[in-house]
């Protein structure tokens, strides 16, 4: 965790750091300090360290209260629990004072940047040319613009690449129906518009299909196709350029999907697979002189002595086929050494899906073999589970076909706009719009960020959007209702009053913005956006609780506990915008 202990270091930090000073092996030991229901803090850390040092843990835990400094205004009790642990009681004016400080950081809050930051590279978004984007394409494309937030949130460097599809021996059946039927891909789309998505989408359907039906039914345009393929990775200019087509044609829809799913995407990051064309034939001939990879019945192959076949017979990596193509694993580890040696990452993160483990485990473990991975350098995949229909098997339409992504999007935005246009009467059609967008797209990124990606989860909208439970709705709303009692409260501002003593829903509530860093930091280092959605979740249900009991504008309390008060609405609404922005989802002031 990273320690820096400046003013706005939360309390929880500055209690770790006083208790490791207290503890006899100064620094080297981690007091494993965590928020606990008996007191505010328990520390668990004090067990390890006696084990090691063969004392009584007990008597230990005495000797570091004892050591504590007596007076140091943020420990307010402290005492020995159970068979060594530590419960420790904050004061209110340590709470208070750290959210004061925080507060005065603007959009940081006081988050502190990693120590150590370094340089990333993340592969996500990454859809294939000339195919519609489906329901698998939403979980790349949204848990990876979160992991990007999060990671640039800290301080690292972070590269993104979009390794979309867009090479392979299709690419002869499209290219050649194309030169040979000019116009069958319409008109030129020309903008990111969503009509110019569609129709470009609806040019390139149209093309995919008639091609494969003349290639499975005319053996000479299927033997004119092959011959295509050649041309192409021969780099035949004429060839290229129609492939161009449809890659721009693609890429018009691409964007107007990613305009609607609200993530945004730099053109000079979509670096796809036929970007590493130049590099395939080294990579295979450097495998091939270092022995990593041998030939196989032509094929050059790297082995492993832990996969097999479902036969029981060694199942290689295939880096380049015995007619040789090259295929998915070649350009997977040219991309390695470009991040590496060009980009000079020190992390590789792949947003994918986790049914592509195994080719990411073997392609990690020849470029490990191959020293392009050393130990300075990390490579992750973050693998996501399947997105499935409410009956729990993969998510299709009725007639079975797998769902197009931009049709769940208008789906769940028409059911966000209808909730609401019954809650606001006042607000325009165009607002009306605006804000379905931002609650629709927000419950479909939400549902998916807040359970483990790993995990399979079933797409379910009337879930989604629902206002109460563990929904963006529901703290798009918590966040506007803030927002509209700041508004109300004009003729009092938020301000901290640290004398004040703490209401125990304020003790709460503050005491959980606390760990607003530790949370951030936690999520980055683990990749794991769905521990601040549930941080987010937890706050608006303290903050609920808190608006509750403890009365803000009416009935007026005293000016000073007004202002408190308001002061913690006014961190809380903070914090929830910044951490909905983390996972890429809009707060709007007014639902
Ligand atoms: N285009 C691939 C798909 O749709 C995902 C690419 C993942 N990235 C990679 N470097 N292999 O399945």
């Amino acid at each position: 965790m990273a320690s820096v202990t400046s003013l706005t270091a939360s309390v929880h930090q500055r209690l770790a750091d006083a208790l490791s000073a207290a503890l006899p092996e100064a620094g080297a030991a981690d007091p494993l300090l965590r928020r606990s229901d008996r007191a505010d803090y328990q520390a668990n850390g004090i067990l390890a360290l006696a084990k090691k040092a063969k004392a009584n843990p007990r008597e230990l835990a005495t000797k570091v209260v004892d050591a504590l400094p007596a007076d140091d205004g943020m420990i307010k009790d402290v005492e020995v629990s159970g068979p060594g642990f530590l419960n420790v009681t904050v004061t209110d004016k340590a709470i208070t004072e750290n959210l004061a400080a925080r507060a005065a950081d603007g959009e940081r809050l006081g988050v502190p940047y990693a120590e150590q930051a370094g340089t990333t590279v993340v592969d996500w978004a990454q859809p294939n040319v000339a195919k519609e984007m489906h329901v698998g394409h939403l979980r790349n494309s949204v848990i990876g613009n979160s992991v990007v937030k999060i990671l640039e949130f800290t301080g690292e460097k972070v590269i993104s690449r979009h390794h979309i599809g867009d090479w392979g021996t299709q690419f002869g059946m499209l290219v050649q129906y194309l030169i040979e039927h000019p116009d069958a891909l319409g008109h030129q789309a020309a903008d990111g518009t969503e009509q110019a998505g569609e129709e470009a989408m609806s040019g390139l359907n149209r093309v995919y299909k008639a091609s494969k039906v003349l290639f499975d039914s005319d053996e000479e345009f299927k033997t004119r196709a092959r011959r295509r393929v050649v041309d192409l990775q021969a780099g035949d200019p004429e060839t290229l350029a129609i492939w161009q087509r449809f890659v721009d044609e693609s890429k018009v829809y691409f964007y107007s999907v990613f305009n609607k799913l609200d993530v945004e995407i730099e053109d000079a990051d979509i670096v796809g697979e036929s970007g590493y064309n130049d590099m395939l034939a080294e990579t295979c001939r450097l495998l091939e002189e270092s022995g990593v990879a041998v030939r196989s019945n032509g094929a050059l192959c790297v082995f492993f002595d832990d996969v097999k076949g479902p036969d029981g017979n060694p199942s290689p990596l295939i880096v380049q086929k015995s007619d040789g193509g090259f295929g998915y694993a070649a350009t997977d580890l040219s991309a390695i050494r470009d991040r590496v040696f060009n980009l000079k990452a020190d992390t590789l993160l792949y947003v994918v899906d986790a049914r592509q483990s195994l080719h990411f485990k073997m392609v990690f473990e020849t470029a490990r073999r191959a020293g392009w991975l050393t130990e300075d350098v990390k490579a992750v995949q973050l693998g996501f589970g399947t997105v499935l229909g409410k009956d729990g098997k993969p998510f299709k339409t009725r007639e079975g076909e797998t769902v197009r992504l931009i049709d769940l999007l208008d789906e769940a935005i028409e059911r966000a706009s209808a909730i609401v246009r019954e809650k606001a009467r006042d607000l325009s059609e165009e607002e009306i719009a605006e804000r379905g967008a931002q609650v629709g797209i927000g419950a479909v990124k939400y549902a998916d960020l807040s359970t483990s990606a790993v995990r399979d989860y079933k797409f379910d909208l009337d879930q989604m959007v629902s206002m109460n439970g563990d929904t963006s709705v529901y703290l798009q709303y918590a966040y506007a209702r803030i927002q509209s009692i700041l508004r109300k409260a004009d003729d009092t501002s938020p301000k901290a009053h640290p004398e004040l003593e703490l209401a125990a829903a304020e003790r709460a509530l503050g005491l959980h913005l606390d760990q607003f860093a530790e949370t951030v930091a936690e999520v980055a280092q683990e990749y794991a956006p769905h521990k601040l959605a549930a941080y987010l979740y937890q706050l608006a249900s303290l903050y609920t609780t808190f608006y509750d009991q403890c009365p803000v504008i009416k009935p007026k309390p005293p000016q000073d506990v007004a202002e408190n008060r308001l002061f913690l609405c006014d961190i809380t609404a903070r914090t929830l915008h910044q951490g909905m922005a983390l996972l890429g989802i809009r707060t709007p002031e007014r639902l």
